[in-house]
């Protein structure tokens, strides 16, 4: 046992969990999934579907078995590589539990209690084990395969640091055995809010006008888009506090197009609303389009996209064993 694990030289790594809902909208796009395309030419990434952390709390089991495929099929038809990027199914690599136990071990209770996560969950009636374990999972997840960095987004920073405390803690107690990654945050501009509502953020529980879901066909997002809310005025300009609608349309924009914010503007000087309210939509129909094609025709052969995410399962479960055998060996398991 050389205390070694055999990852891929030169290549930095990066892990990340994604939590599969039901729908995926055009701010998750922007905020992670364009991340992920992006950092796949820089990093080995290890990209899982956390659906061990979905049922943390109650998941109904066809729904789940759905929306995990669903998920799959949407980041790969996004621009997931599959030659760079290890896409897998969380409870596909056995080991995330059994690292997670062993780590739940030596979690001190209050360390999980004091999570903002659980402390903002916890005032729900009924609340689970699992909810207050989900970090050391978390961690389990994270270094199993020994990262630099993860990304994720500001919400889950605590939960990285809570990995960095527990790989000192367990290296100091048995030994170098765990790196200590680093979060890489989102970019702030990746903030995308509800276009019925541009103070608040875009979500998938504020009902269907409150986003644009990757999966929107094209007139139903030049409806969304049609009626998406303005502000008084008409001019086209990026001004967050007296113009929070247009702002937003702008932000997303520019993230589709790649202009910037302030060429944009150039663009629409003395337009109206109506006019760069139809570009908009065009442009996400244009941008959207592919992706849905491949994402249908993913969807539509399951037994090809389970082939997929059992390859990745088997390149994911080669590293994780590796590790496990490292640690099985430094805590005295036999
Ligand atoms: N908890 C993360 C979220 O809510 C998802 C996740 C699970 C994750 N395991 C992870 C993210 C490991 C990064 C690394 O978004």
């Amino acid at each position: 046992m050389t205390g070694k694990t055999n990852l891929p030289a030169g290549r930095q790594v990066a892990v990340s969990g994604i939590k599969a809902s039901g729908v995926l909208h055009i701010g998750n796009y922007i905020g992670a999934i364009e991340q992920f395309v992006r950092l796949q030419s820089k990093y080995k990434m290890f990209v899982f579907i956390a659906d061990l952390h979905a049922i943390t709390v109650p998941q109904d089991p066809n729904e789940l078995r759905e929306n995990t495929l669903n998920v799959a099929a949407l980041y790969i038809a996004c621009g997931l590589d599959l030659k760079k990027t290890i896409l897998f199914v969380q409870s596909h690599v056995p080991a995330h539990v059994e690292l997670g136990w062993i780590l739940n071990t030596l979690t001190p209770l209050g360390e999980l209690e004091r999570m903002t996560q659980f402390k903002d969950k916890s005032q729900d009636k009924g609340v689970l084990a699992g909810l207050l374990n989900y970090p050391t999972l978390m961690a389990a997840d994270i270094l199993l395969y020994r990262p630099d960095i993860v990304p994720v987004g500001e919400d889950q920073v605590q939960h990285v640091e809570l990995t960095r405390t527990l790989a000192r803690k367990f290296n100091s107690r048995f030994g170098s055995t765990f790196k200590e990654p680093k979060e890489l945050l989102r970019k702030e501009g990746a903030r995308i809010m509800a276009i019925d509502n541009p103070t608040k953020k875009m979500s998938k529980s504020a009902g269907s006008n409150n986003y644009i879901a990757l999966t929107d066909e094209p007139d139903i997002i030049r409806k969304k888009i049609k009626t998406a809310v303005t502000d008084s005025g008409s001019e086209i300009k990026y001004d967050v506090n007296n113009k929070p609608g247009i702002s937003n349309l702008l932000s997303i924009y520019s993230a589709f197009s790649g202009e910037s914010i302030a060429s944009l503007e150039k663009k629409y000087a003395g337009k109206n609303y109506g006019t760069f309210k139809s570009d908009l939509a065009e442009l996400l129909v244009q941008k959207l389009s592919p992706i849905q094609e491949k994402y249908k025709s993913l969807l539509k052969n399951k037994k090809s996209l389970m082939k997929i995410l059992d390859a990745g399962a088997k390149s994911a479960n080669k590293v994780a064993e590796k590790t496990m055998a490292v640690v099985h060996q430094k805590i005295g398991l036999i």
